[in-house]
């Protein structure tokens, strides 16, 4: 397995739509492996393909206390929604940053799991807020976006100050 890179706000490639995934072979699985361990090695809950520069639609999550509830989302739909929650939220790709984001409080996702068979899940708390976050991801959305734009721009930003600064420093 692998650690992949996350791409990091205000990347361009960010932005693109994931397309379906047609066929679950060798190379989206061991893909699916490396979303998890890039996902566990950097602390986070959830990951989106999008996020490391693979454009199809796979998410990977765990929002388990003790790291050990891993979720593969291929393919996933939100066939119902309910009620409104509005929590913290950070993200990988924006790394640092932690802001109020309103979602749907319940969620009742269709999706085919990683062996290609079809399932469906309803969420609430934690789980539901990952799953409306990691598929904003794949339709080329950022929490930024729910911001002002005075606030996305300030931590745009910083972040680009901070990426300089990374780069002039590895150059
Ligand atoms: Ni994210």
């Amino acid at each position: 397995m692998s650690i992949l890179t996350i791409l990091e706000f205000p990347d361009d490639r960010l932005r693109k739509i994931a397309t379906c995934v047609e066929v679950i072979d060798a190379a989206r699985s061991t893909l699916i492996d490396d979303m998890f361990e890039t996902m566990y090695e950097s602390n986070g809950i959830g990951l989106a393909a999008t996020q490391i520069d693979f454009h199809e639609q796979i998410i990977v999550m765990d929002v388990s206390e003790d790291k050990d509830a891993p979720f593969c989302f291929v393919n996933p739909e939100i066939i119902e929604q309910e009620g409104v929650d509005v929590s913290e939220e950070g993200c990988l790709s924006v790394p640092g940053f932690f802001e109020k984001v309103e979602r749907a409080k319940k969620v009742v996702v269709s999706a085919l799991n990683r062996d290609g068979e079809a399932f469906e899940c309803s969420a609430e708390g934690m789980l539901a807020i990952c799953i409306q976050h990691e598929m904003d991801h794949l339709n080329g959305k950022l929490f930024v976006d729910y911001l002002s734009p005075l606030k996305r721009q300030r931590i745009k930003k910083k972040l680009e100050k901070i990426h300089k600064t990374y780069r002039s420093r590895n150059n």
